[in-house]
């Protein structure tokens, strides 16, 4: 136990996280940057295609306001930040790279690095550039050499400061919503199509692996893996159990075995990949929900309303069940499987008003905690979002910022929950006044 003191007072930290864990935020180029005019996420919100019309825009001037917003992190007693690069903007024309827009990135890398916070750079987070998608997007094999060719001029652009990458962001989630829900840009409503761009991006994965180490050996290579607990409706039913089954094994299973054991064994594709073979030196994963699953939600799943809960379950304003305790069956479960360090790359609250995010901030770490007592090595936190943001399909109403962002002036205002995470962070764990003032 460690204590400290505070305001003239002295509380203990109950849940006390290891030494050196990594506190941080998350954010994603076209969420925040601005002006990201140049891939399918931009044509997609221009042709009126997002919630009541809205486009990105402006989004949070991230690209301008980034030493603000670092001062920020700081204040968040951070000493990490995961963000990505905007693959539109490094490679605006297909082999061309836009060396002004490396620059950029080195010098927010530097800007971090002279505060003493780690990144975690993610390379790929749902946006590609408009050649890319017109030339087929991530259902032509090609892309996955375009993608490896840009890997490679930011990494060894940028090796000196990162060791922390990730490669894609949530393969799978981005599978399911862009070619099965038919979502996300390019809009596909095809099982088989979405099984071709998983594996298309276990092969890009694989590569960029040895690509990335072979630029810097002591990089520490990942993805970022959305993990849904996935419960039947009826645990009774043996269809409904059956149902979640196959859904668990093709969203949360078949990307990630894929990297343990170098077999793509999806519907449709059954295939060798040997080079994606232990290919994560951690796993970063992104936890947020549970979904249940049986006969009626497969239906409900068509028509994009996956979320069919029982009554009475605490829910975020995305609708989306809030069930720390799946936080802790979600580590357990992958750290068995995978045995490799796991660092949180996000989890998080679409909450406007901010009345439940700090409950559910505190309740899913005191469930992590719990995992790491019993052994799971996990390494870090990383907090979605350090602001509200753009959220893709709906736009600017989901709020999941600890920071509120004011979108015609651009200010940024502290929430309680950033505060509480603030204090968290300084102190390297949770106190008992902490626990009883938002759990009980
Ligand atoms: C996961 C995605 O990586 C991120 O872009 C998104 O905003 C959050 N989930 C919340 O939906």
């Amino acid at each position: 136990m460690i204590k400290w003191e505070e305001k003239g007072g002295i509380a203990m930290v109950k849940y006390a996280f290891p030494e050196g864990f990594f506190w941080g935020t998350a954010t994603a180029s076209h969420q925040v940057e601005g002006d990201n005019n140049n891939n399918d996420w931009w044509e997609f919100e221009t042709q009126g295609r997002v919630k009541d019309k809205q486009i990105s825009g402006k989004a949070c001037e991230h690209w301008n306001r980034y030493e603000e917003d670092f001062d920020l992190i700081e204040k968040l007693h951070n000493n990490a930040y995961r963000f990505s690069i905007e693959w539109s903007r490094i490679e605006r024309e297909k082999g061309k790279f836009d060396e002004s827009a490396i620059e950029h990135y080195r010098d927010m890398l530097l800007s971090l690095r002279r505060r003493n916070i780690e990144p975690f750079v993610t390379l790929h987070h749902f946006t590609n550039p408009l050649w890319i998608s017109r030339e087929g997007g991530w259902l032509n094999e090609d892309t996955i050499l375009y993608y490896l060719r840009y890997v490679e001029k930011v990494v060894s652009s940028l090796k000196d400061l990162v060791t922390y990458w990730t490669t894609i962001n949530e393969p799978n989630a981005y599978a399911f919503t862009s070619y099965l829900l038919g979502m996300f840009p390019p809009q596909g409503k095809s099982l088989k199509k979405m099984v071709k761009v998983i594996n298309s991006m276990a092969k890009a994965h694989g590569k960029a692996y040895k690509i990335i180490h072979d630029i810097n050996p002591n990089s520490q290579v990942s993805i970022a893996y959305n993990v849904m607990i996935m419960d039947p409706v009826n645990p009774n039913s043996v269809i409904d159990r059956k149902i979640a089954n196959f859904v668990d094994g093709i969203y949360n299973r078949l990307f990630i075995e894929t990297l343990i054991t170098g077999r793509f064994s999806g519907p449709f594709i059954k295939e060798d990949i040997p080079y994606a073979k232990d290919t994560l030196d951690y796993l970063g994963i992104n936890y947020y929900t549970r979904i249940y699953l049986g006969l009626k939600t497969l239906f409900l799943a068509l028509q994009n309303k996956l979320y069919d809960y029982p009554e009475g379950v605490e829910r975020s304003d995305f609708n989306w069940e809030i069930y720390p305790e799946g936080f802790y069956r979600v580590v357990k479960r992958f750290w068995e499987m995978v045995k490799k360090p796991i660092i949180i790359t996000e989890n998080g609250i679409s909450d406007a008003k901010d009345t439940k995010r700090s409950k559910y901030l505190i309740s899913h770490l005191i469930q992590l905690h719990r995992a790491i007592e019993e052994g799971v090595d996990i390494r870090g936190y990383l907090h979605w979002s350090l602001m509200d943001n753009f959220e893709w399909a709906d736009g600017f109403q989901q709020k999941f910022g600890l920071f509120e962002v004011n979108f015609q002036t651009q200010e940024r205002k502290w929430r309680e929950s950033a505060r509480i995470y603030s204090e968290i962070a300084k102190n390297n764990g949770i106190s008992e006044e902490l626990e009883k003032k938002y759990l009980s």
